[in-house]
């Protein structure tokens, strides 16, 4: 199919590209100016379409207080919806998160959760604790200072010459791809080994680890070996470096429970929160606070050092509240766990018998695809092939929209995909939507000559 070329945005994806028009949602499905229906089976780009599209309740809320009062001046009033917002994000957090904070999106929620841990120092009077620790292979968000510490080559190489050579990195978490002949242990033992090196070699300089529970878009719903973070974590708490869990996509239900790193215990300080947090009815983020780390600031008389335009402003609050409303209120996140358990072993089931499908991975609707070369020796797809892309192109011709992406070895070879179709997903969809990733695969492997 062809469809008209865009001429009026700056950039484009794909310049060379015809993308169909999206021009309405409903529920799990979009649809395009010519009637065509999608199941969104990404959650858009990605991972953000918690309760579907065209929700009445929430664009009723969003309406009735753009009427009311969308922003308020911030440096002279609070506002009692704000204020009851944050209660209720606190509520829903793990136990001790007792601080609310929202800016309007992912990338800012990662950048106040790294400056608030610097700032945590400051305030303890520790002036050397400005290095952030990541792991290759994670996205944190598109500021310089998100991608530098987010290691996702890919995106990251283009602006190294704006890095200050300051933050640091360690080795992802990729059980899947353990060296040969290591037992998921021995993996574990030596990953917790290196961020224990790196600390050592770097006294009384860091701030804080930051990590996705699951890692999203960088290596498909990759979720670590049983006691990766609370061994991490416990390394964290005996240097008093801050721990941050970027929830970012696997926030307010995606994976099954109301938080990732609830999978694991929870050792995070501070939650990086965005997309699922307004399901993708206002640009929205947020960040969740222990007590014990906004107590530090309290006691040091200075405000948290940041702030912007739409910074805990009502609008938000008022849809936010709604989101909650629709995830609390119609049990989301169980359904969630069981429909996403369904999915997956629908998606083992289909995809099972055909040998380019190397891992099916995730938990909740937060779901990874591993493409291979070679099942027993996991050798990558040549990066020629587009695979990732071209099952996201196939499965477009067979209504469905799923994420490609590469970088899944080293962060800058291999295939994978994401899956993250909205909570309100029932079984009989997600068949459909396992049907047709299968029918697309099929497609990609005849059109890749494979
Ligand atoms: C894990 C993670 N962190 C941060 C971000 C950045 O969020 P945003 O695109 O809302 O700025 C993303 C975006 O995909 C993400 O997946």
């Amino acid at each position: 199919m062809t469809y008209r070329t865009l001429n009026s945005q700056l950039v484009v994806a794909r310049y060379d590209h015809d993308y169909p028009m999206i021009v309405r949602g409903e529920g799990v499905y979009l649809y395009d100016d010519r009637g065509r229906r999608y199941l969104d089976g990404s959650g858009c780009t990605a991972a953000v379409t918690h309760i579907g599209h065209g929700d009445a309740q929430v664009a009723d809320a969003l309406a009735a207080q753009a009427r009311t009062l969308a922003v308020h001046p911030t440096h002279a009033f609070h506002n009692p919806l704000v204020e009851r917002y944050f209660e209720r994000l606190c509520a829903f957090a793990p136990e001790g998160f007792t601080r609310a904070w929202t800016i309007s999106g992912g990338t800012e929620a990662v950048e106040n959760s790294l400056k608030l841990a610097f700032q945590y120092h400051r305030a303890k009077g520790r002036t050397g604790r400005r290095r952030f620790v990541g792991r290759w292979s994670s996205y944190h968000g598109n500021s310089v200072i998100a991608l530098d510490v987010g290691g996702m080559v890919l995106r990251r190489d283009f602006y190294t010459d704006l890095m200050p050579d300051l933050h640091l990195h360690v080795s992802p978490c990729l059980p899947y791809r353990r060296p040969t002949g290591v037992s998921e242990a021995a993996y574990e033992d030596a990953l917790v080994q290196e961020f224990a090196d790196l600390v050592a070699a770097h006294p009384d300089e860091i701030a804080a680890f930051v990590a996705e529970p699951f890692v999203g878009s960088a290596l498909g719903a990759a979720g670590p070996t049983p006691r990766y973070f609370e061994r991490i974590a416990a390394i964290c708490r005996s240097h008093d470096i801050l721990l941050i869990a970027d929830e970012v996509m696997t926030g307010f239900g995606r994976t099954g429970r109301n938080f990732g790193c609830e999978h694991f215990g929870t050792h995070a300080d501070i939650l990086a929160c965005a997309k699922g947090i307004s399901g993708g009815y206002l640009p929205l983020g947020a960040i969740l606070v222990r007590d014990v780390v906004a107590g530090v600031l309290r006691q040091s008389g200075d405000p948290f050092f940041s702030g912007q335009t739409y910074t805990c402003i009502p609008l938000a609050a008022a849809v936010g509240l709604a989101v909650l409303d629709r995830i609390e209120g119609d049990g989301l996140v169980a359904h969630c766990a069981d429909v996403g358990g369904y999915l997956k072993r629908a998606l083992q089931s289909q995809l099972g018998d055909l040998p380019v499908v190397g891992d099916v991975r995730g938990e909740g609707l937060f779901l990874g695809v591993e493409f291979v070369a070679d099942r027993a020796t996991k050798a990558v797809l040549p990066a020629a092939l587009g695979f990732s892309k071209r099952v996201e192109a196939a499965c477009l011709n067979h209504g469905l929209v799923v994420l490609g992406a590469r970088g899944t070895v080293d962060s800058t070879q291999g295939d994978h995909l994401l899956l993250a179709p909205p909570l309100i997903l029932t079984h009989a969809q997600a068949d459909e939507l396992a049907a047709a990733l299968r029918a697309g695969v099929v497609d990609a492997l005849a059109s890749a000559g494979l």
